[in-house]
Formats: C-alpha cells, sequence, structure tokens
C-alpha cells in the first residue's frame, strides 16, 4: 500500500508540528502531514508493554518511565512523550494507546461501524483528530473521490429503512447519525487506499457541521488479537 499519496491534492505535508496545527483544512484539503522518521526502538516497548486482554489500553506517563527498557526504548518512549506533550500543550486531549487487536462488528451488521470500517469521525463542533502510529500496522486512508457512504446504496438503505421500520424521513436521517451508519464508507472497485506510514503525525478533517471540508475518511488496520499497535491518538 502506497505511503503518502504524491498525487493527492487532498493531503498536505508539512514540515513542522507549528505548521501542523496552524494550517486551516480548506480549498479542498482534508489531511495534513508531517513526515518524520523517530529513532529509538519501539518494538521493545511494545514487547515490554504485553497485554493478552484484547482492544484499546491507554498509556500514563508513569507506566512509560517505569519500564525496564534499554537505552534504545527509552528514545523511544521519550518520542511518544514528547508528541504527547506537544498536543496536550495545546488542549488538543491527546492519548497514547497499546492496541491488541481490537472488536469487530458483527459480521452480519448491515453496515459494520468499528474501526476497522472505512469511515469519518464526527464532532459537534470544529474539530481534527490527530494520529500517529508508532509500531504495528498504520492506519489507512482512503480517497473521498474512492468512497461511497454504505447508506446510500439502495440495497443497504432499504434494509436500514426496514430495520428502523418507517419512511425515509428526517426521523431515519437521526436514526442513521445515532447508530454511525452515515458515517461509513465502502471502496469503490480499484481504489487504492494509502498508509499513513510510521512516525509521520497527521491532522485530518472531522465530519462537523460547517466544515468547509469533506471528512477524511480512515480506518484502523485489520488486526486479530495478538497484533499489537502503538499509537497516539487526539
Ligand atoms: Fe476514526
Amino acid at each position: 500500500m502506497p505511503s503518502l499519496p504524491a498525487d493527492y491534492r487532498r493531503v498536505r505535508r508539512v514540515s513542522s508540528f507549528a505548521e501542523l496545527v496552524g494550517t486551516p483544512l480548506r480549498d479542498g484539503v482534508n489531511a495534513l502531514c508531517w513526515p518524520r522518521a523517530l529513532p529509538g526502538d519501539f518494538a521493545e516497548v511494545a514487547a515490554k508493554l504485553a497485554r493478552s486482554e484484547a482492544g484499546i489500553h491507554v498509556l500514563e506517563e508513569q507506566e512509560l518511565q517505569a519500564l525496564p527498557l534499554s537505552a534504545a526504548g527509552r528514545v523511544a518512549i521519550e518520542a511518544m512523550l514528547g508528541d504527547f506533550r506537544l498536543l496536550r500543550d495545546r488542549q488538543l486531549d491527546p492519548a497514547l494507546n497499546y492496541l491488541n487487536g481490537g472488536e469487530h462488528d458483527d459480521p452480519q451488521a448491515i453496515v459494520a461501524t468499528d474501526v476497522f470500517s472505512w469511515h469519518a469521525d464526527r464532532a459537534p463542533v470544529p474539530a481534527d483528530t490527530y494520529l500517529c502510529t508508532y509500531f504495528g500496522r498504520p492506519s489507512e486512508g482512503l480517497r473521498n473521490e474512492e468512497a461511497t457512504r454504505r447508506v446510500d446504496d439502495p440495497a443497504t438503505r432499504a434494509k436500514l429503512l426496514q430495520l428502523y421500520g418507517g419512511a425515509d424521513d428526517d426521523g431515519f436521517h437521526e436514526f442513521l447519525a445515532d447508530h454511525s451508519y452515515d458515517l461509513h464508507y465502502a471502496a469503490a472497485p480499484g481504489a487504492g487506499p494509502f498508509s499513513f506510514g510510521h512516525f509521520n503525525l497527521w491532522r485530518i478533517a472531522l465530519a462537523y457541521p460547517g466544515n468547509p471540508v469533506p471528512p477524511c475518511i480512515h480506518r484502523a488496520p485489520a488486526t486479530r488479537p495478538g497484533e499489537v499497535r502503538l499509537m497516539l491518538i487526539s
């Protein structure tokens, strides 16, 4: 999967944290990427954190600092904590996560609404999502032009209408939003998703009322319990 699509006008590269937070998402651009290479042994951090429970584990600074790490492992946690502090100091509410697999939706669901499905994030007020993968398979992006909302597929919509038990009216639209069905997408045949890559810090557009750009469509890579990722999200 290609990393950092050079041809894609919606992704803009920036070269500093100040530029990442200070550049408005507009004129069609719905993702900013600060490409980076980080030193340190992130695999060692993941190995030392080893958790058997599946799902998300939020990492606290104290826990990271207490790990018995080599010098290279220490460099890795300092990089993670450095990012955490940069975002926290801007009141961006970051979290460092250890992910072990994750919850997959029922495969029979009419529209899967887990993070492994192409989706947009939503907020009631203007906000963006920041994310970085330090270890494990990176998050993935899909061009808006190669995506269709699952609720716009006639067969899917008919099934959802049946589930709702009413007409395609305001109440139905509210039902779609309440269940996040309207935030999930299908990739067009032949679509070429791209990888967010390792260490790159991304800022991506959400769906919120009045956003001048379409939301950035993304997903977590399909991972099973035992497949570990380290990431930052805010
Ligand atoms: Fe998301």
